[in-house]
């Protein structure tokens, strides 16, 4: 079996004996980001997703699939996303065989049915029918042991989670249990890498050098159950010239730098991935936008996907995220947490706009934990660096900072989650927004360079702001928030049942009730 996994992180195994100052989980040993994704993408590729009518066919189909070779992996799980605006439930089993021509030998043996009325596409999407031959019960051999884990990508309701904090005690454990059962599993995840992989395999007989690597939440192992998937599509992973090559590939005219030319690019894979792929639908063209992206559900997969082109830059993001989240136990279950209060008391949205995003808030929560020295500066990141983690992306944006970090030294800091939590809320209450800037790079607030509201250093483009679309009324939103639940923090220690901890933090009527009484104030 692979070794990636993002399941089991920040287990509560063991925690739950200890003081909440000592809160702590196992640690998983560090996978650097491009073998992460090179080992998902592995798996993705010897992966099959079949339909089935009823939940109760999962068995059969494993039985049937036995047949072609050993079984790594295999999963239930429901797809319900709205088409046309009817509520679409299909059950889905996902199947990883353990070596590729297993899988190739499942493919093979798959057929199209009424073919004067499909594309017909052999893609690894599939549906199960009851034949003769799916109902012979064939003699399991190495998959005898496999158990199917149902409705594996459920995302647990409002309240679910509720029900699961009230019943820990301290919150710093209610911060770990959030992660748990929050957190983007190993089956969300495969299913990501295996969307990915579908848009690759469509476009590859034309072009072999392309890739489609995902990026954002799904893979900086920020993200939660059901989160968006965010794609970038690169057409040419090697454009490296061979000069002593004397045949050259005739090719069409095409230049990144000319908008007309991406944009009937784009309008042409959201076209072809339209018309051919299984599962694709929704599709909407975002040409005009700074960063131009094709929106579209996926609904075999049970994905919300936004597909950029050469997007390398937010890839590396996504890298630098994963290296913070790797570097400490208490980073992810923190960010977890401010994200979440964030949504619950409607700071963030789904629809983009003139508000904080999590991107953002990630970036807040990050930079709070470098003044903790949690974590370093992405300046010393540099320094460290080798000659191996040069990379340079988008053609001038220098990616290069340290990637093995098993070569830090660890933090002293020992603060319990509940402590940093009540700091991260108090911290931000005091910011000087209005003539600091925050810097990931020099991990300490610097002067503004611009007015914006509020000024996040984009951490590879460093003259750039991550949060400039974000108003002034949405910045005076979010420091009465913070100003709300340090409050909430520091004097709630009796806490009924109702409201206990965490969750009288994720109650908008309380921040309702501090913003009527502060804005009385001000008056
Ligand atoms: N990104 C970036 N600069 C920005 C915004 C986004 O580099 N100003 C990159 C980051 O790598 C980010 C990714 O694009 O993670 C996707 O952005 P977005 O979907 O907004 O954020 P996610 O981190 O994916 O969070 P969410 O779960 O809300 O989608
Ligand atoms: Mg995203």
């Amino acid at each position: 079996m692979s070794t990636v996994g993002t399941e089991g992180f920040a287990t509560l195994d063991g925690a739950r004996s200890k003081s909440a100052s000592t809160v702590s989980p196992k640690a998983n040993s560090y996978i650097v980001y491009d073998e992460l994704l090179r080992q998902r993408k592995a798996e993705a590729s010897r992966s099959i997703i079949v339909q089935v009518q009823k939940e109760n066919l999962c068995d059969d189909v494993l039985l049937y699939c036995s047949q072609f070779g050993e079984i790594n992996k295999i999963f239930h799980y429901t797809s319900h996303i709205i088409e046309h605006s009817q509520k679409e439930n299909k059950d889905l089993v996902f199947i990883e065989f353990k070596d590729e021509k297993h899988f190739e030998a499942a493919l093979t043996a798959s057929t199209h049915a009424n073919h004067q009325y499909i594309i017909p596409a052999c893609t690894p999407m599939l549906w199960f029918r009851h034949t003769k031959s799916s109902s012979i019960k064939k003699k399991l051999t190495s998959n005898k042991q496999i158990e199917i884990k149902k409705d594996s990508c459920k995302v647990l309701s409002k309240m679910e989670i509720k029900n699961k904090l009230a019943k820990v005690d301290s919150i710093s454990e209610q911060i770990l249990t959030l992660y748990d059962f929050t957190k983007l599993n190993d089956a969300g995840t495969r299913l990501r890498f295996f969307t990915a992989y579908q848009i690759e395999r469509c476009f590859k007989s034309l072009f072999p050098n392309l890739v489609v690597v995902p990026f954002g939440s799904s893979v900086n192992t920020f993200g939660k159950q059901g989160c968006d998937l965010d794609l970038s599509l690169i057409l040419d992973q090697n454009n490296t010239e061979k000069i002593s090559s004397s045949l050259v590939y005739q090719t069409k005219y095409f230049s990144g730098q000319n908008k007309t030319h991406v944009k009937r690019l784009m309008e042409t894979i959201a076209d072809s991935m339209s018309t051919f792929l299984p599962g694709v639908s929704n599709v909407k063209k975002i040409l005009e936008a700074r960063v131009p992206i094709i929106k579209f559900d996926h609904l075999l997969c049970g994905v919300e996907c936004d597909l950029s082109t050469t997007n390398m830059t937010a890839y590396y993001m996504s890298e630098l995220l994963y290296i913070f989240g790797e570097m400490d136990w208490r980073v992810r279950p923190l960010v977890f947490t401010i994200r979440k209060w964030a949504e619950s008391i409607g700071l963030t949205s789904k629809i983009p706009g003139p508000w904080i995003s999590n991107f953002m808030l990630t970036m807040m929560v990050l930079f709070f934990l470098q003044q903790q020295h949690v974590l370093p500066s992405i300046n010393s990141l540099k320094l460290s660096a080798s000659q191996n983690d040069v990379r340079v992306a988008d053609v001038h944006v220098d990616c290069t900072f340290l990637r093995d970090i098993t070569k830090l030294p660890k933090t002293k800091n020992t603060d319990s989650l509940e402590k940093l939590l009540l700091d991260f809320f108090s911290y931000y209450s005091n910011f000087d927004f209005s003539a600091k800037a925050i810097s990931l790079n020099m991990g300490k607030p610097v002067l503004k360079s611009e007015n914006h509201p509020l000024y996040i250093c984009n951490p590879l483009e460093v003259n750039l702001n991550v949060s400039r679309i974000v108003s002034i009324d949405s910045l005076h939103r979010l420091v009465l928030a913070f100003r709300d639940a340090t409050w909430v923090l520091e004097t709630k220690k009796e806490r009924n049942h109702e409201s206990k901890g965490l969750l009288s933090l994720f109650s908008k009527e309380s921040i309702q009730k501090n913003w009527k009484e502060s804005k009385k104030t001000a008056r």
